[in-house]
């Protein structure tokens, strides 16, 4: 089962409302909000207040994927906004292992996150009390940007890992997804994809989630 999980920031941000509707009624699974602080990332976009009052519009689970620094400090107030999976990077994280018990702690899943160019080490020992891998597949910042073709080893590796641990943290794919590298990234073991581009710039949002969920068939 393939989870499909568009990106908002690829949407309209005057309309936020209108938008996220628009992917819940075209079959999403989960709806993924990028965090940016502008420091992280050079960039910057919405945080809890947002993400609060976009909870009282959708049933969708809020997939949230924290870019920020220091995101131990700012965990609980996701959590209050309304996140179902909060995601936190490897990179940003003083304490990763702390920061995910924390998450749990809160009711929501953990996700750990990595950079392209991150070593597959630095999740190493966080493998087996994670729900989720978020394996980037663009450097964390902005959409459109185009699939990195290295991370589709990263993924066959770290999902080899997952089952000498016998872990069961599903993999999560984010960056340049569309129906060509969904299905090469299907095909590595993630199990659950990020659009933000392809989905909301597709002439029909219904048919894009659909060729994602069966780019693996
Ligand atoms: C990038 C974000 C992605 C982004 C993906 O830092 O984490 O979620 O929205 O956008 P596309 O699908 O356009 O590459
Ligand atoms: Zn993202």
């Amino acid at each position: 089962m393939i989870t499909i999980a568009p990106s908002l920031l690829a949407s309209d941000f005057a309309n936020l409302q209108q938008q996220i509707t628009l992917v819940e009624q075209g079959g999403a699974d989960w709806l993924h909000l990028d965090v940016m602080d502008g420091h992280f990332v050079p960039n910057l976009t919405f945080g809890p207040p947002v993400i609060a009052a976009l909870r009282k519009t959708s049933q969708l689970p809020f997939d949230t994927h924290l870019m920020i620094e220091e995101p131990e400090r700012w965990v609980e107030r996701y959590r209050q906004a309304g996140a179902d999976v909060i995601t936190v990077h490897a990179e940003a994280c003083a304490d990763l292992s702390g920061t995910l018990r924390r998450i749990r702690e809160l009711g929501a899943k953990a996700g750990v996150s990595i950079n392209p160019a991150t070593p597959l080490t630095a999740i190493e020992g966080v493998l087996s009390e994670v729900d989720l891998i978020l394996l980037m597949s663009v450097n964390a910042g902005f959409g459109g940007q185009s699939f990195i073709p290295g991370t589709t080893a990263r993924i066959q590796a770290v999902a080899a890992r997952l089952k000498e641990l016998n872990a069961r943290a599903v993999i999560e794919v984010d960056g340049g997804i569309d129906d060509r590298t969904a299905r090469l990234v299907v095909g590595a073991g993630a199990t659950v994809l990020v659009a933000g581009s392809y989905v909301f710039s597709a002439p029909s949002i219904p048919d894009a989630i659909a060729s994602l969920r069966h780019a693996g068939d």
